[in-house]
């Protein structure tokens, strides 16, 4: 609590590469609507990570960053990597501070929710009688499995040049991950797809092994174990059938940009990274939109705050406690692309003939929360379930 009693909440920035910086800017536009009507502060600290922090310290992520992350309530995250930084042969990557925030912060379970709001129907490329009813919830294992196995970079081996990664789960962390999806799946439709590669990989048939054994404790939920290759298919020919999906790392990685397809852009889909450590306010994690730092787009305000400003809003929801301002926050997004405003990358190739606005990124931002600011939303009833 502040002195003047106001709930406050202590939340770390990172903006990142790219268009990072952008798109989190945008979303606290977004964010200040938000604590201006339902009375709460949120102090920040910005801290440097990715390839702005390479270039400050030599490091992706400094030590002292971290510690800062494990004592907040939660962690706004916009993106990192780029070009700059790109060098195959760089002992030190952008990318390496993202992985090192997720493990040392234990956010071992990344919620990506994808659903198709209804104005959006004509930017996806997929017919709109494919995505009608789209509403799922994809579980991505986050800090275990190949990302984080034993390597070895490119060395001399008797065959030339050889380099290797390795894809491993334990138990406790399969189970962790798919006891969370069950629960998910309890809230919702109450159907749970389990996504694996058990007929080649034996940590699948681990994974498959695992979720047999707790399935039983979720009788309510229905369970259906699928391989990654045709998951991959479906997901495109029979999207809404999918409720809750839970998987590894790598194959969430994959199905959840390809997911972004039914949403209409990359710049749609927020996350949410979650691990053990509780506050007064909810579980602490980290909140990022998908997609990444989108170089061809950084500077010329045209990338879509969407994902961010969404993946803002389940920050309030999960770690800060502020379900209706999280809701209001969803319902101010979904009327202003129903009135027609909307960044570039939704207009399509009819989008003005539709009567589309095309807006920039902090115009985007800008009408959403005077939508906020305006109060008719807290009319509305959102359902975008999690
Ligand atoms: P990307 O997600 O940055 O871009 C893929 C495509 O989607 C591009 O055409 C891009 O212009 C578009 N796009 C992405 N976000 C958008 C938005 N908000 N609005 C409009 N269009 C958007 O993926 P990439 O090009 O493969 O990767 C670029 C860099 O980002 C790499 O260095 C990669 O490692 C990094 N990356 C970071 C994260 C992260 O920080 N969480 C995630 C993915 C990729
Ligand atoms: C994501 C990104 C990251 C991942 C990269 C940048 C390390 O693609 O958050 O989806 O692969 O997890
Ligand atoms: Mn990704």
């Amino acid at each position: 609590m502040s002195p003047a009693g106001k709930p406050t909440y202590q939340v770390v920035k990172i903006p990142g590469d790219g268009i990072g910086p952008e798109i989190v800017e945008a979303s606290l536009t977004v964010l200040a609507a938000a604590e201006e009507r339902f009375g709460f502060d949120i102090e920040w600290t910005e801290v440097k990570a990715g390839g702005i922090a390479i270039d400050a310290y030599g490091e992706a992520v400094r030590d002292e960053d971290l510690e800062r992350m494990l004592e907040s309530d939660a962690v706004f995250l916009g993106a990192v990597g780029g070009p700059k930084w790109d060098d195959p042969a760089a002992t030190v990557r952008p990318e390496q501070g993202l992985l090192r925030i997720r493990k040392v912060l234990g956010l071992y379970a990344n919620l990506r929710p994808v659903s198709v709001e209804p104005s959006l129907k004509e930017s996806s490329p997929l017919r709109a009688d494919l995505i009608e009813g789209v509403d799922m919830m994809i579980v991505r294992e986050l800090t275990g499995g190949i990302y984080f196995g034993a390597r070895k970079e490119a060395f001399d081996g008797p065959n030339g040049r050889e380099a290797y990664d390795t894809m491993s789960y334990t138990e406790p962390e399969v189970r962790r991950i798919v006891d969370l999806a069950f629960r998910l799946a309890q809230g919702r439709r109450k159907k749970l797809t389990s996504v694996d590669k058990a007929n080649v990989l034996a940590n699948s048939r681990l994974w498959r092994a695992v979720v047999e054994e707790v399935a039983p404790a979720y009788p309510d939920v229905e369970l259906e174990h699928r391989l990654v290759d045709s998951t991959a298919m479906s997901l495109i020919t029979k999207p809404a059938s999918f409720d809750v999906i839970v998987t590894g790392n790598m194959f969430g990685d994959i199905l959840s940009d390809e997911a972004s397809v039914l949403a209409g852009s990359l710049g749609m889909l927020p996350s949410a990274s979650l691990g053990e450590r509780t506050t007064a306010h909810g579980t602490t994690g980290m909140y990022e939109p998908i997609h990444g730092s989108s170089p061809a787009k950084t500077g010329l305000d045209i990338a879509n705050p969407t994902a961010t400003i969404l993946s803002a809003a389940m920050m309030l929801r999960w770690s800060l406690g502020q379900a209706e301002a999280a809701t209001a926050i969803e319902n101010a997004v979904r009327t202003t692309l129903d009135g027609g405003t909307r960044t570039r990358d939704l207009m399509g190739s009819e989008g003005e003939a539709r009567g589309w606005r095309s807006v920039g990124t902090a115009a985007f931002a800008e009408a959403v929360a005077a939508q906020l600011r305006s109060g008719q939303v807290a009319q509305s009833t959102g359902d975008r379930r999690e």
